[in-house]
């Protein structure tokens, strides 16, 4: 058997590290389809000092108060992924636990420097639109 070569070693490591990569890739799910244009929500659907995420979309929607309506994006500002959870008065990015308000979108706690971008979130009748 004759040693290994650096150019062997080189090419074991790259494979290594190759399989290592297509491992990660397996393991991740598929990336959520999107709608990047308007939503629209039962106002009902809304919790009275909460929020709901709205799956498809790029927004969550939120009431502070009964009857007010705010919207905000869901790319969170931390390293973008999108904030996925409302609980109570706080969305939640569970990538890295950043916490924003749901009054205003500005940041409670974590890893992210700024608040959610705005959306614009209008009632009318029993439903909320929400728009960029
Ligand atoms: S991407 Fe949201 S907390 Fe890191």
């Amino acid at each position: 058997m004759t040693p290994a070569t650096r150019r062997d070693l080189l090419r074991t490591g790259g494979l290594a590290a190759a399989g290592v990569g297509a491992t990660a890739l397996v393991g991740c799910s598929a990336p959520e389809k999107k709608t990047t244009g308007p939503a629209e929500v039962a106002a009902a659907d809304v919790p009275v000092g909460s929020g709901k995420i709205l799956e498809g979309t790029n927004y969550v929607v939120t009431q502070p108060t009964k009857g007010s309506f705010c919207a905000f994006v869901r790319a969170c500002p931390h390293a973008g992924c999108d904030v996925s959870k409302v609980v109570e008065s706080e969305i939640i990015c569970t990538c890295h636990d950043s916490r924003f308000s749901i009054s205003d979108g500005s940041r409670l706690s974590g890893p992210a420097t700024a608040g959610l971008g705005k959306a614009t979130a209008k009632a009318s009748g029993d439903k909320v639109s929400i728009t960029a």
